[in-house]
């Protein structure tokens, strides 16, 4: 796992490492691994935003979304908190207030430092229904972002954290994340990466 700054530092933009400092506070007081699972999901949308046929995408809107996708979760009541982890439902409290929180967040975080106007709105948006798929499938954006979320699920380290604190065994994450392969994924290389990415779970965990 690579540092955000080493990320950060293959397309040269301050102004992101900017907006990372000002999300920073909200993704530690949050979720204990918020911090870390924006990172990892920085990482695979930069892998992503590499690929040729993607040069064309905005950055300027998909890196802002994600740095603050969960920030909102520092707003959410502890005891509500506790009920959002792992496989939850749509209408789970904890889900629908930290989108709403954190587009508020991200509002009053770009508009201080002058982000450029035009794309604040759909940055917000994007924040404000990345974990609500009826929403985020309407806007190619929102859906990068969202499936980009959902990939760092298989990473190493939210895979085994969910894991440690006791929100699903081994085996149902195990068939949570196989199921997922096809319920999430519209995006192809997502799609083949998240098997990739589980395969190596699998194996891992076979040889411990
Ligand atoms: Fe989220
Ligand atoms: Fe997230």
């Amino acid at each position: 796992m690579q540092t955000f700054e080493n990320i950060l530092e293959e397309i040269k933009t301050p102004i992101f490492l900017k907006l990372m400092e000002r999300a920073k506070p909200f993704l530690i007081s949050g979720r204990s691994f918020d911090l870390v699972h924006t990172e990892e999901a920085l990482y695979e949308l930069i892998q992503f935003l590499k690929l040729e046929k993607n040069k064309k995408l905005n950055c300027n809107i998909l890196i802002p979304a994600m740095i603050f996708h969960d920030c909102g979760w520092s707003k959410v009541p502890k005891k509500i908190l506790n009920m959002s982890y792992g496989n939850v439902k749509n209408d789970n409290p904890g889900k629908i207030i930290h989108q709403v929180k954190g587009a508020s967040i991200a509002k009053k975080i770009l508009k201080n430092i002058n982000y450029d106007s035009k794309l604040i709105d759909e940055i917000c948006h994007i924040v404000s229904v990345h974990d609500n798929p009826k929403e985020y499938k309407k806007s190619k954006n929102a859906i990068i972002v969202a499936e980009t979320d959902k990939l760092v699920r298989y990473g190493h380290f939210l895979f085994y954290e969910l894991i440690k604190i006791g929100i699903q065994t081994l085996e149902e994450r195990i068939i949570f994340l196989e199921d997922g392969i096809d319920k999430w994924f519209s995006v192809p290389e997502y799609k083949v990466r998240a098997r990739f990415l589980l395969d190596l779970r699998c194996a891992e965990t076979s040889t411990k």
